[in-house]
């Protein structure tokens, strides 16, 4: 294998060439586009540090919806900005909430349109933790009842996915019991597995509100240290019923996506979450990087690391790079 016999110029020299011998091609399918929903009518805000994104109201969400289709994308993930939060999130499991309205929504005018929904508590919580407080410490098995009511009733609302991402153990099983005693066994679970204690997510606590009120996620997310026990959590979650496991953040991660590609036979999803996305973002702002290049350079490698599906904020500007 030694040069002068092997030049690998040779399959660079042109762009046609190039593309015949390319691995990984994005396309629309690969996407999520993750949304927010929150309360009234006629209401579209911009969220200052995710540019691009906002807080809609149901109306408003189903018009972008409708464009988020048009596009070829399949699919939009949603997350709830309730407009009262307390000590049980009651407004995640209300029949009600922004979320379960904004599913019917979206189902009753873009029947096509596959609509996945965020299982969590934080953003309903008025502390801001994905499961109960008592004491100071985030508890385990009494949180799993109301994440498997708010997967029920987001279900029951006409979601086609839920996806829990709160990192409680054993909430898949909770969650896949509930539905099938409901009579909604066909309703796929996407888990958010490995699921890191990652600085990443910082502004998108500002677009759901949902920061912690005191201490931090580091007592049920995983570790960034951590390489093997990703392997233990996405096995765990298989056991339990997940149908598609979930790698968060993504850009960091790429060994992990890559290594839970390799080692299962489900499909693998990986999210790039607020902080990959704004970063670039605000790089691009300052003059500083050719943002489409450096956003689909990000999404491909995502892809290439072995990831079956992209959550992604830049779904939209992607796929209109793609056309
Ligand atoms: C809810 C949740 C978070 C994200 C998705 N679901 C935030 C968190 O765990 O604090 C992060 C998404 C992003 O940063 O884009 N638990």
């Amino acid at each position: 294998m030694s040069f002068p016999i092997h030049r690998p110029r040779r399959l660079r020299l042109n762009r046609i060439i190039r593309s015949m011998v390319r691995e990984t091609h994005l396309t629309p399918e690969d996407f999520i586009y993750p949304m927010f929903v929150t309360f009234g009518k006629g209401v579209k805000k911009k969220i200052s540090s995710m540019p691009g994104c906002f807080q809609q109201s149901v109306d408003e969400i189903v018009k972008e919806a409708q464009q988020v289709y048009k596009l070829g994308i399949p699919a939009v993930l949603l997350f709830g900005i309730p407009e009262h939060k307390d000590e049980r999130g009651s407004e995640a499991y209300s029949p009600k909430g922004v979320v379960q309205k904004a599913v019917t929504a979206i189902k009753g005018k873009i029947p096509e349109l596959v609509v996945i929904t965020d299982v969590c508590l934080c953003e309903y919580m008025s502390h801001g933790h994905c499961g109960i407080v008592k004491n100071g410490r985030i508890l385990n098995d009494p949180t799993l009842e109301l994440l498997a009511k708010e997967a029920l009733s987001h279900a029951k609302a006409g979601a086609d996915i839920v996806a829990p991402s709160d990192m409680m153990d054993g909430r898949v099983s909770a969650i896949r019991d509930v539905l099938d005693a409901n009579g909604l066994e066909d309703i796929p679970i996407m888990s958010y597995s490995a699921k890191y204690a990652s600085a990443f997510y910082s502004p998108f606590r500002e677009a759901a509100e949902s920061t912690p009120q005191f201490g931090d996620r580091r007592s049920y997310q995983m570790d960034p240290s951590n390489r093997r026990e990703a392997i233990k959590e996405v096995a765990l979650d298989i056991e339990e019923g997940a149908d598609i496991v979930m790698v968060k953040p993504a850009m960091c991660y790429m060994d992990i996506i890559s290594d839970i590609k390799d080692t299962f036979d489900v499909p693998v999803a990986a999210y790039n979450v607020s902080g990959e996305y704004s970063m670039v973002k605000a790089a691009a702002k300052l003059g500083w990087i050719d943002e489409k290049r450096i956003m689909m350079e990000i999404l491909t490698s995502i892809k290439r690391a072995g990831a079956d599906l992209i959550l992604t904020y830049f779904a939209v500007d992607a796929v209109k790079e793609l056309k």
